[in-house]
């Protein structure tokens, strides 16, 4: 799993780059992370499946955070780690949130296999560690690539982990993403 964490933090730099799709730089706090996953949010409907990659502390969670308060689901977002997933429902009538953390997993055949409360049609599926693992749950997906352009992935870098900038680099994939406008 190790080897995967480096290959997205290697990929994560090409990404910051990436001419297609949006790059946002979020200032310094979890806050301003919130607020952009609040925007990405508006974007999303029952069916999306939206890909999180980045080093261990990179903000995936905090990003998911936002996600979950612009869908409007119950429920505090947290890191999934150990349970594979977590059903967060809608409070009104917009699609439920399924978080998932596909750090330890090495598929993701069995997500649909699970017994999860709501279908995978019917939410918005957010997978932190997915990429080379969630492309076999839909050909569409967002990808959000989250990187700390101060700091690596030592151990004194990730004590620092709790502060500094983000870059975000969002690219949609497949033909539920042509032409969409991503907020920058
Ligand atoms: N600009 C920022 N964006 C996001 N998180 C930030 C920012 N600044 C500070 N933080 C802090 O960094 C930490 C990010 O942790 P988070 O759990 O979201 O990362 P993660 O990518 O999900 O990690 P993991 O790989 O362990 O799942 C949090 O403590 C958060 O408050
Ligand atoms: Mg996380």
């Amino acid at each position: 799993m190790t080897g995967r964490g480096l290959e997205a933090a290697a990929g994560a730099q090409g990404a910051g780059q990436a001419g297609d799709g949006a790059v946002v730089h979020v200032p310094g706090d979890a806050d301003a992370m919130r607020a952009y996953g609040r925007r990405v949010a508006d974007l999303l409907r029952a069916g999306d499946l939206v890909v999180l990659t980045g080093p261990l502390g990179a903000g995936k969670t905090t990003f998911t955070q936002g996600l979950g308060e612009g869908l409007g689901v119950r429920g505090q977002v947290a890191s999934p780690t150990f349970i594979i997933a977590r059903v967060h429902p809608p409070l009104g009538a917009g699609p439920a949130l399924v978080h998932v953390d596909a750090y330890r997993l090495g598929s993701l055949d069995e997500l649909d296999a699970l017994d999860l409360d709501e279908s995978l049609e019917d939410s918005v599926t957010v997978v932190e560690w997915g990429e080379g693992l969630a492309e076999v749950l839909s050909e569409d997906r967002l990808e959000v690539t989250i990187t700390r352009p101060v700091g690596g992935t030592s151990d004194a870098d990730l004590e620092q982990a709790d502060v500094g900038e983000r870059h975000v680099a969002v690219r949609g994939v497949g033909p539920r993403w042509a032409g969409v406008v991503l907020p920058a």
